[in-house]
């Protein structure tokens, strides 16, 4: 019967034969599918596994600095690029949704592989990929390896992607994923992390994107899921997170006259992304997060939440 421990072990051993002594390079989100890959690779050929985590500026907050240190505590060998104002240049003034996906793919795409360039004769990419993205072809949970796999330009492939492909989970569904982590003692709080968008805070920061409008949204988010996590209410949420709408409205503050952003609130129950349903969150827990919001962030004076299933909502609005 299968195990996670016992599927640990087999696979450590394979790709100790299957690799030797080859160079393997991997692409980290911060996400469970890559990290719980890159410690399977880094179990088996230790410091020939060279992770790359790229800050895409579009991240959450802080979030670049935090699971760069857990990477780097669970012993991975890891460089972070912090790529952020190459991002934002190339985005300035783009607000077509696909326009900024196909940016941010390949400048992800052009960043990964001048760093593969700088490891001396590396042989393989490592893939977080999972079952249910060899079955579907994009895949719902983002990441590196949904990016490469929707965003392969038409002017030849970049030479990282003429690697050989090493994917340690590509027989694995998503809960067993998680529990091959947690055999591996990977941090609970890492292998419970809500699905997150390879073009991340880009997809919901409607229209252009500004690094003032990045900022804020970083903002908002952080206190709405903080505020889930403090009231026990992250774990039963599929997916949450806000958006940063393209419209002012007014409001007041003090005596003063606002004319300001509004931002989404979106929570949003399912098991495969492909259906949702929104979460009825308690009305206390919205009150306190719209007050903490418009009183916490400054650009923001209108707080709404998002009450549209999948279908006929997607679960971004772009
Ligand atoms: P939608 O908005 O299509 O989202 O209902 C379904 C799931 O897919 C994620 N998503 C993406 N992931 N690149 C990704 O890596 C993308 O361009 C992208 N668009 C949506 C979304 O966060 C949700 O989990």
């Amino acid at each position: 019967t299968w195990t996670p421990d016992s599927f640990v072990e087999t696979t450590v051993k394979n790709l100790k034969e299957k690799l030797g002594n080859d160079k393997v390079v991997l692409g980290l989100s911060g996400g469970v599918d890559s990290t719980v890959a890159a410690t399977l690779l880094s179990k088996a050929i230790g410091t020939n596994l060279y992770c790359i985590f790229v800050n895409n500026g579009l991240l959450r907050k802080n979030e670049f600095e935090n699971v760069l240190d857990q990477y780097k505590n669970m012993g991975l060998n890891v460089k972070g690029v912090d790529a952020s104002a190459r991002f934002l240049k190339e985005l300035a003034g783009e607000s077509d949704p696909e326009g900024k996906r196909k940016i941010i793919g390949r400048v992800f795409i052009e960043v990964f592989d001048d760093e593969a360039h700088l490891i001396q004769d590396v042989k393989w990419l490592g893939q977080g990929t999972i079952y249910p993205d060899v079955i579907e072809s994009v895949s719902a949970t983002g990441g590196p390896s949904a990016t490469i796999k929707s965003h392969h330009n038409v002017g030849g492939l970049p030479d990282f992607m003429k690697l050989k492909i090493i994917e340690p989970l590509k027989m694995l569904f998503k809960d067993e994923v998680r529990r091959v982590g947690r055999s591996m003692g990977i941090d609970d709080e890492l292998l419970g992390r809500h699905p997150f968008p390879g073009p991340g805070l880009g997809i919901r920061i409607l229209g252009d994107i500004t690094a003032e409008k990045v900022r804020m949204l970083q903002e908002v988010d952080a206190i709405f899921i903080q505020g889930l996590k403090d009231e026990g209410l992250y774990d039963g949420v599929w997916q949450a997170g806000a958006m940063l709408l393209p419209v002012n409205s007014v409001g007041v503050m003090g005596d003063e006259r606002t004319y300001e952003k509004a931002v989404v609130l979106r929570a949003v129950e399912s098991t495969d992304g492909m259906t949702a349903d929104w979460v009825n969150l308690p009305y206390e827990f919205l009150q306190k997060t719209s007050n903490k919001i418009i009183n916490g962030v400054k650009g923001v004076n209108r707080v709404v939440y998002d009450i549209s299933s999948k279908p006929p909502a997607t679960i971004e609005w772009e």
